[in-house]
């Protein structure tokens, strides 16, 4: 069975472009923002971040942003995702993935997405974070 990869590119656009439909640049870049606030309280996931947070939201908004059929800017800026090998130096457990999922969906959730929208970007988002589980 072929390995799951989360930077494959959505092919799946039945109900139109999900970057157009959510509302572009703006939509990610709040889950972002609100993301980050969680994680900037977080005692597990805090020490594995940058203590400036202002790249990591950029890199994390603009890779939202091309996987969900946005402009392709990330790979301008930052090349390939390889996202299993940019999180290669930390050390990311299952109890990483929760926390880090954990703090996604209460971003989406105050973003008052349509109830299959919601189901469609939180099951991403919890593939991908299970996928780039590296240790424990
Ligand atoms: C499973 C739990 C996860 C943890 C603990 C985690 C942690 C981190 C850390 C510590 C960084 C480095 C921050 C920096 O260099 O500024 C990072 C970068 C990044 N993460 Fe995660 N991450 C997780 C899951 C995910 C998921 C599921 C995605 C995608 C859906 C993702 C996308 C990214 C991106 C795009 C970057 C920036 C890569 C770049 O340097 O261009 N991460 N992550």
């Amino acid at each position: 069975m072929a390995a799951y990869s989360p930077d494959v590119r959505l092919r799946r656009h039945d109900r139109g472009i999900p970057f157009e439909r959510w509302g572009g640049e703006p939509f990610f870049v709040a889950l972002v923002e609100r993301f980050y606030e969680g994680v900037a309280t977080d005692p597990l996931l805090r020490p594995l971040y940058p203590e400036d947070l202002t790249e990591s939201k950029e890199h994390l908004a603009l890779f939202l942003v091309q996987y969900w059929g946005g402009p392709d800017t990330y790979q301008q800026v930052r090349g390939h995702p390889r996202l299993r090998m940019r999180h290669a130096p930390f050390a990311i457990g299952p109890a990483e993935a929760d926390a880090w999922l954990r703090h996604m969906t209460a971003a989406v959730d105050g973003l008052g997405m349509a109830a299959a929208d919601r189901e469609e970007l939180l099951e991403y988002l919890e593939m991908a974070a299970r996928s780039l589980v590296n240790t424990g």
